[in-house]
């Protein structure tokens, strides 16, 4: 699956602009500055696909990126940054509702949480809003290469507590650095089971 080539296919702003619904998909969810566009770079192993920076909340579309012929990977605009006007935010909320509802093809969101911060009251509201949307979501560690191993053991407890409130919650929690390549090769191989 990750054989193939990547490339960027679009930005949507609305549902009429969703790509066809012509192969299976996983997203990217996210804080602002979590690292999502960091790690579809890693993951395609392109880097500057998808555009990474250290200006949270730069990206405000959902992006989508095929991986191969059989694939898509939407990179999902982040949330929880604080200086986003409301009637942006209320227009994100309102889209993010209908694409986690209405999209056939999506297969699993995948909530990716800082390693230094944990699981955030705003993860836990896109957490509900993926149970109440019936998609299965996985969460994601990023950026572990910042966290020492003492501090692994409590963030990872703090995650799994967080996760057992969540019917939609996939149990795995999936470790990586996209910086040094950790847990890449795991989270592909993750990808390649979905149907
Ligand atoms: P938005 O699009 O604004 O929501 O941000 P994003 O979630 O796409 O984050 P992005 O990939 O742009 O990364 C944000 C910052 O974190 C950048 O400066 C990245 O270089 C850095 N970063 C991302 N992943 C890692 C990682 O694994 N390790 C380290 N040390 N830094 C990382
Ligand atoms: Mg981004």
């Amino acid at each position: 699956l990750f054989a193939g080539q990547s490339e960027f296919v679009k930005g949507v702003v609305a549902m009429s602009g969703l790509p066809p619904a012509d192969r299976i998909e996983v997203c990217f969810a996210g804080r602002s500055n979590v690292g999502k566009s960091s790690l579809i770079n890693a993951l395609t192993g392109t880097k500057g696909l998808a555009r990474a920076s250290n200006t949270p909340g730069r990206t405000q579309e959902i992006n989508y990126f095929t991986q191969g012929p059989e694939l898509y990977l939407v990179d999902l605009p982040g949330y929880g940054y604080a200086n986003a006007p409301l009637p942006v935010v209320e227009k994100w909320q309102r889209l993010l509702k209908q694409y986690l509802s209405g999209r056939q093809t999506l297969r699993r969101a995948f909530v990716l949480i800082d390693a230094r911060h944990g699981v955030k009251p705003v993860d836990d509201e896109i957490m509900k809003l993926l149970d109440t949307s019936a998609v299965t979501f996985q969460c994601v560690l990023t950026k572990t290469d910042k966290v020492k191993a003492k501090d692994r053991e409590r963030i990872l407890a703090q995650v799994r507590g967080a996760l057992s409130k969540h019917p939609a919650a996939f149990p795995e929690i999936i470790l990586t650095s996209s910086e040094k390549g950790d847990g890449i090769s795991t989270l592909r191989s993750v990808i390649a089971t979905l149907e």
